[in-house]
């Protein structure tokens, strides 16, 4: 039989000192409950159940809606095991119930398929760990044949087990056959006038029902985020994870604490990524790719032999074999860089082809545009694609040569092979294999004085 996987996250994360719940807060750019879902679903549970308390709404719109996620409010924060015990109605019954908690982002799936493995015939199984300092987190208390007896939280805790160094993590896997049952017999006896899930694990051994514990093994994988400050560090431990898997993938990272890989990126073989570059989204580099120092791309497809030159950045463009953009370049969503195509310095290129072998070198726009093979645009061209209005279309085709500073007033067709002369602004289709030029002819005045600033104090 599947599990059914309960996220606890009602907490308020009142030491955020944000408006908005702790929960949505983005690591690597998404939410922190999101990257704990995208864990859970990797094990493809029977039911997902998400317990949202503080800001419910906000969290639920952040997240959105799913057909396989049923989220469950818990009005009064009441403990851990008053949280399960709501998420109960939603779960499949007789499920195993694996518990986890949405400010624990970085636990990893792998982990988890261990958990579940051990948990098989045990009531319940805790995933423990070893923190550098205990305090603040309950303690596994173990009998002298190292069998688990129960979990002691740190503040009902007696000198006798101030020792212990085992913790819980939180995250725990309850038989769905015994779980009705072990939230039935929770009391609130305690400290803090809590239901304590953790005490199922005593309970569980009152009845001579097997228990156990799991520990991990990385403790990236269990910190928590409760402030500012253990955010960043979560954020600085996912960065080196997501680098680790770049290097893993053969790729060249040149400084791995100078990268900051914010999506999901594919990389072939004998890829470069220099110093300070920023990943998001979807990447995917091709074989031998190179990424300059200081570049942003998100959301781009980069093939095979791509080279995108310092300082540029890239969103939801994509690159052919050899094509180069930068440095200083600008390709904005739409931007497609055919073979061997090439955009220079301080250019922008938006919603465009720029064909084969063709180049934009220096300082132009070209937006909404469709460019041949073979195509030259020199210096300072800019497409006038838009009337204030609406947007309009430039075809540039085969082996055109735009001199520079020149207006392509859009929507305009510059025929196959033709010329425009530099300084034109070009308002009507021109014909193939002709020299445009719309220039105001040139004169020199004779004679001419420039005004000079009067001498003397006047
Ligand atoms: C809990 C564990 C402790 C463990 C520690 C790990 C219990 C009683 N204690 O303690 O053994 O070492 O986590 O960090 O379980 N939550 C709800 N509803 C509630 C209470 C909590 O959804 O009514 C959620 C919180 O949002 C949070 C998680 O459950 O995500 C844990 O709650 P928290 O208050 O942080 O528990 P701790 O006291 O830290
Ligand atoms: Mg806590």
């Amino acid at each position: 039989m599947g599990i059914s996987i309960v996220v606890l996250a009602a907490g308020e994360g009142k030491r955020m000192r944000s408006e908005r719940p702790k929960i949505v807060h983005p690591l690597a750019g998404t939410p922190l409950l999101a990257h704990v879902l995208d864990t859970a679903r990797a094990l493809s549970p029977e039911r997902l159940v998400a317990v949202v308390g503080h800001g419910a709404e906000q969290v639920r719109s952040a997240i959105g809606e799913a057909p396989d996620l049923t989220w469950v409010t818990q009005a009064q924060r009441l403990g851990t095991g008053h949280a399960v015990a709501q998420a109960l109605p939603a779960l499949s019954p007789g499920s195993d119930v694996l518990v986890l908690y949405g400010d624990v982002p970085l636990i990893r799936r792998e982990t988890l398929q261990r958990l579940v493995a051990r948990g098989t015939g045990q009531a319940v199984t805790v995933l423990s760990f070893f923190p550098p300092d205990p305090f603040g987190y309950g303690r596994i208390e173990r009998g002298p044949d190292g069998e688990v007896r129960r979990i002691i939280e740190q503040k009902d805790l007696d000198e006798v087990h101030h020792a212990i160094r085992e913790c819980n993590t939180g995250m725990m896997l309850i038989a769905g056959a015994e779980l009705p049952d072990l939230l039935d017999a929770l009391g609130n006896d305690n400290a803090q006038r809590e239901y304590y899930l953790t005490d199922v694990v005593g309970e569980s051994v009152d009845r001579g029902l097997p228990v156990a514990a799991l520990a991990v093994e990385d403790p990236d994988e269990v910190l928590g985020v409760n402030d500012q400050h253990q955010l960043a560090v979560v954020e600085a431990a996912l960065r080196r994870r997501r680098v680790a898997a770049l290097l893993e993938a053969g790729a060249k990272v040149y400084d791995p604490a100078r990268i900051d890989v914010r999506g999901r990126v594919e990389v072939g073989s004998d890829v470069e990524i220099d110093v300070g570059v920023v990943l998001e989204g979807e990447v995917r580099l091709g074989d031998r790719v190179r990424i300059g120092p200081y570049c942003v791309i998100r959301d781009c497809t980069l093939e095979e032999d791509a080279v995108v030159h310092a300082h540029s950045v890239l969103e939801g463009a994509s690159l052919g074999p050899r094509a180069q953009a930068g440095p200083f370049a600008r390709l904005r969503p739409g931007a497609r860089l055919e073979a061997r195509a090439k955009v220079g310095n301080f250019v922008e290129v938006k919603q465009s082809t720029i064909g084969a072998g063709s180049k934009v070198n220096h300082l132009s726009y070209v937006g909404d545009t469709e460019m041949g093979a073979g195509v030259n645009v020199g210096a300072g061209t800019i497409t006038c694609n838009y009337d204030g209005a609406r947007k309009h279309r430039t075809v540039i085709e085969d082996d055109v040569f735009v001199g520079s500073d020149v207006q392509l007033v859009a929507p305009v067709r510059i025929g196959e092979g033709g010329t425009i002369g530099a300084g034109s602004t070009v308002t009507r289709d021109t014909p193939p294999h002709t020299l445009t030029l719309s220039r105001v002819p040139q004169r020199s005045v004779e004679g001419w004085q420039r005004p000079r600033k009067s001498e003397g104090k006047g």
